[in-house]
């Protein structure tokens, strides 16, 4: 795919009064993403010859969140006031490079476009202007599309200032459009501004084409849930619940079992294996890969993490930037925060918190732990309340247990130690030096038994 003669100009700079919003309404997310990711992504990926995003409000947020995450030099467009979409596209017309043919316009609030369609329009774009439409049940606040007898189009009127008869049509317009760029450099400086709401309508450019005998080549599409319009919360929330079916229903057709989809949180970037399920209220977003035959249970959040095949994350275990290996058992409640790795067949248990560590094969930390930059060795046991002291006040310390170690029941490590292989550490210890291979670590007081203490007590109160 290749458009090299094609510019795209994106629309992104309105207030979005109905947002209700101190927050650019672009940058307003749908699972994770702010919309305008999305019609960037799908527009980069027909590889035009340039991309002018036209900003205005917070127009340096905007701009800053493309430019950090997107490797590409985007052609900004500045309009000083949004005077209405025609006005827009008057900023970007000074940007379009000289050897475009086409220009494409898509809305930064039409989030959900594909790349498959916006190629479709590109094929089969033909005279001056192609117009995308498409019927919704409730075209409440849409450009309502107005035919002739002949089924031809003649105008856009837009909701504002539609009579009843026209607001009755349900043939919208989707606010995407492909113009010839002699054409359209032409056409927007005749549209005048609208009198009722004082806005420059790029849809009046419609009408003015009809009046010169220049026909309209319309592209009507079937289905519009990936057409909508997102100018409020409401409508953001039903393209949220639309992106997230088309997700899980991707899944599912893979191989992956959801037991409640409704419930669950998933975000498109999330990699799922077949085989894996997913039960109720689970989170999952970011750069997130799950492999085959693993079960994530009720509950569990999990961002940018790697998880392997046959794992078990049990109810309610958060997972941050972390890797978890084959058939690890993890949870429940259990914490893992960023940097740790869990190697295959470890087992961390409840209220076990684990920050930048890892645990190789067949170590066990199954209750009420915080294992914090350590390095854990196969096979180590972590016994209940075993913690590692890692923060002196001012620095973070490390701590290596070794093979086989065990590290008894609330135990205090204070790092940096090493605990040797085979070693054990008495319950109760606060461990300040390192143990060598095969020794116990005791460090403790000599247990004080008073015989009929009860009676001593009491005879002390009197
Ligand atoms: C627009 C269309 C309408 C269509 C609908 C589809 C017009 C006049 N109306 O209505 O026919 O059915 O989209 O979703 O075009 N923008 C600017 N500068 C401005 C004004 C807007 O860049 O001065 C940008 C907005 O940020 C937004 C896009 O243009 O991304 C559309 O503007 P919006 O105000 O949302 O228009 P709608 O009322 O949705
Ligand atoms: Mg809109």
């Amino acid at each position: 795919m290749l458009n090299s003669k094609t510019s795209i100009i994106i629309l992104a700079a309105g207030k979005g009064t109905r947002m209700v919003s101190d927050f650019p309404k672009v940058l307003h997310p749908i699972l994770g993403k702010p919309m305008i990711y999305y019609v960037i992504d799908a527009a980069l990926n027909l590889k035009p010859l340039q991309i002018i995003p036209v900003v205005s409000y917070k127009k340096e947020e905007v701009e800053k969140f493309l430019i950090d995450n997107f490797g590409y030099i985007f052609d900004f467009a500045h309009q000083r006031e949004p005077e209405g979409t025609a006005d827009a596209v008057k900023a970007a017309i000074k940007h379009i490079n000289r050897s475009a043919e086409k220009i494409l316009i898509l809305s930064g609030d039409v989030p959900l476009i594909r790349t498959e369609l916006l190629s479709k329009i590109l094929e089969e774009h033909k005279g001056e202007i192609t117009l995308v439409t498409t019927e919704v049940e409730n075209p409440i606040g849409y450009g309502r599309i107005i035919r002739n007898e002949k089924n031809k189009v003649i105008k856009i009127v837009e909701e504002k200032i539609a009579n009843d008869h026209e607001k009755a049509i349900r043939e919208i317009n989707t606010g995407i459009y492909c113009f010839s760029r002699n054409f359209l450099e032409e056409y927007i400086y005749r549209i005048e501004k609208n009198k009722q709401s004082k806005e420059y309508y790029l849809t009046d450019i419609v009408s003015l084409a009809v009046n010169a005998n220049i026909e309209i080549n319309t592209i009507k599409i079937q289905d519009a849930d990936f057409l909508l319009g997102i100018n409020n919360r409401v409508e953001l929330y039903n393209a949220s619940l639309r992106l997230k079916k088309n997700i899980i229903e991707n899944l599912m057709l893979s191989g992956v079992t959801f037991i409640d989809p409704f419930s669950v949180y998933i975000e498109t970037t999330v990699q799922i294996g077949k085989d894996s399920v997913i039960h109720p209220h689970v989170y999952i977003s970011g750069n997130t890969k799950i492999g085959e035959k693993t079960i994530i249970e009720q509950g569990v959040v999990i961002k940018d993490s790697l998880i392997g095949d046959n794992v078990n994350i049990k109810p309610y275990t958060v997972i941050e930037q972390s890797e978890i290996r084959d058939q690890a058992i993890i949870g429940p409640f259990a914490h893992l925060r960023p940097e740790s790795i869990i190697y295959s067949k470890a087992k961390i248990g409840n209220f076990v918190e684990i920050k930048k560590s890892t645990i190789k094969s067949g170590a066990k930390a199954n209750h009420l732990a915080y294992i914090g930059d350590a390095l854990v060795e196969e096979n180590v046991n972590i016994g209940a309340g075993a913690i590692t002291c890692n923060y002196d006040g001012e620095k973070k310390h490390f701590t290596h247990i070794k093979k086989n170690a065990f590290i008894g029941t609330n135990t205090s490590l204070v790092a940096p130690v090493v605990i040797g292989e085979n070693a054990i550490t008495g319950a109760g210890s606060v461990i300040t030096k390192d143990i060598p291979d095969g020794a116990l670590g005791v460090e403790r007081a000599d247990l004080k038994i008073i015989p009929n203490w009860h009676k001593i007590k009491k005879r002390i109160k009197k």
